[in-house]
């Protein structure tokens, strides 16, 4: 006989080996600016909501919230996240979920630090750093819009879980260390920046449930140069006093990014060689004793980027916990930055609207055009056709290695050069639906045209 104690206890662990064999997925809720419902509420009221999907789709956007009259008046997205699956879907008893609301704050919430010591009439003071509240409404939709070949974004967020982990467990910090820096090098244009502050987005949201809130400071490393010969050190000391104050607040969150960190971390081995003036030495000393104070604090990141991580002294690149390499994007990356520029220009009426192929399905059409057999169904001819000719195209921009800014930039430049801004009918209000912006065929050929121009320039380059 079993008695009931022993029974629920049963039950329990049952439950911990089904949450153990549960995928963990983030559904993220965003507010209207305007909304003043309580986010547990909203969090409850979600939950009902999601439970009646029989499955869910990973990532996806999910609709019909709007017929709950509870979510109707503050919700403004709700978003099933990237998640490590394999599956595209999952049915509910396959996931663990966990629901983030947030209410994003508006962009121009901006605070800045003087690198000045207070005086009014210094004319050539620049700003050392600016802080922003996060998540922020100008950050929306970066995460999503970055798109790496081998889930780079994933290993970033698995890294801040880990360090996670090991602070609630109070792993003791003289055996098991990090350092709570992130180093991403690459080339220019490769999204390292934009990386930086969408990761920061990211945890501010996902970390809500522990930080009542979140800031960014990004830190302008050229301005902690000072024109006063020896001041540098100071200033970066009196930056850094200021982010202690900030991390003090122990509910708060705070990611810090030091961009082109090279231009401060370079001079060391200069000034060790004598090819340097000392204020080098002094700011990366400055530098490398502030990052160690810091790495005590559980609520601090910091992030930095670089495109000459060779530049760096070897002091800070050994302080990094992950070192990334952010290469030029691929061709299957390229395929799809290149897709959702089209899909953006579709979406706002410039080009005519056509369903273009995901990678997965433009990978079929090639394979099935590779070996010669044509089993495509009717009505599939032109998004298949729109497909192939947008991957030749990312073949086109991988030869010439062009980078993501390159990329985002090439409509504009089709536009422009190409197609001739006379020459399309932009749907304003009155126009007809069918006389909605210029045939995508217009397009991929000012595309085209857009790259092989690329490429004739980077030659005079050389
Ligand atoms: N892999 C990518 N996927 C999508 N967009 C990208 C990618 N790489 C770059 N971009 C786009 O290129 C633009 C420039 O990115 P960003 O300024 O973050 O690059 P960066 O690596 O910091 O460049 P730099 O080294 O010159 O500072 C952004 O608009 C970004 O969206
Ligand atoms: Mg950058």
């Amino acid at each position: 006989m079993v008695s009931s104690e022993t029974q629920t206890q049963l039950q329990q662990s049952e439950d911990k080996i089904k949450d153990l064999h549960r995928w963990t997925v983030h559904v993220e809720v965003r507010l209207k600016t305007r909304a003043s419902a309580r986010f547990d509420t909203v969090r409850n009221h979600v939950h009902t909501f999601i439970e009646s999907f029989g499955r869910l789709f990973l990532p996806s956007t999910l609709d019909g919230w709007e017929e709950v009259p509870e979510l109707a008046s503050s919700v403004e997205m709700i978003t099933v996240c990237e998640s490590p699956c394999p599956e595209s879907s999952l049915s509910m008893d396959e996931m663990n979920i966990q629901i983030h609301v947030y209410k994003p704050s508006d962009g121009d919430a901006f605070e800045e630090f003087s690198n000045s010591s207070g005086n009014l009439n210094d004319a050539d003071d620049t700003m050392a750093a600016s802080l922003c509240e996060l998540p922020n409404r100008s950050h929306e939709g970066l995460w999503d819009s970055l798109i790496y070949a081998d889930d780079i974004k994933m290993k970033l967020l698995d890294y801040i879980h880990a360090t996670i982990v090991f602070s609630d467990a109070n792993v003791d910090f003289n055996l098991v260390s990090w350092n709570r820096v992130v180093l991403l090098h690459g080339p220019p244009g490769t999204g390292k920046t934009s990386l930086c502050r969408a990761l920061a987005q990211k945890l501010a949201i996902r970390l809500s449930h522990r930080y009542s809130n979140a800031r960014l400071l990004e830190i302008n490393s050229h301005s902690l140069f000072s024109k006063w010969f020896s001041e540098s050190g100071k200033l970066v000391q009196r930056l850094f006093t200021s982010i202690t104050e900030l991390v003090e607040e122990e509910d708060g969150f705070v990611v810090v990014l030091i961009d082109e960190v090279e231009s401060l971390t370079a001079a060391r081995a200069g000034a060790m060689a004598g090819t340097e003036p000392s204020d080098g030495l002094r700011v990366v000393n400055a530098l490398l004793t502030q990052l160690d104070k810091l790495k005590q604090r559980k609520n601090v990141l910091i992030m930095a980027t670089s495109n000459l991580v060779k530049a760096i002294d070897s002091a800070f690149v050994d302080r990094a916990d992950i070192l990334q390499y952010i290469d030029l994007p691929s061709r299957e990356a390229i395929y799809e930055i290149l897709r959702s520029c089209l899909c953006e220009i579709m979406k706002k009426g410039i080009v005519a609207s056509v369903s273009v192929p995901t990678l997965k399905q433009v990978q079929m059409y090639e394979i099935v055009k590779s070996t010669g057999r044509s089993d495509i169904s009717e009505g599939q001819d032109k998004p298949r056709n729109v497909g192939l000719r947008l991957l030749a195209l990312a073949s086109a921009c991988r030869a010439q290695g062009m980078s993501g800014r390159a990329l985002r930039r090439l409509p504009v430049l089709a536009l422009a050069r190409n197609i001739g801004i006379g020459n399309i009918n932009i749907g304003g209000p009155t126009s007809s639906k069918e006389n909605q912006g210029a045939s995508v065929e217009v397009w991929l050929d000012g595309m085209e045209k857009a790259v092989k121009d690329h490429a004739k320039e980077s030659e005079k380059l050389i």
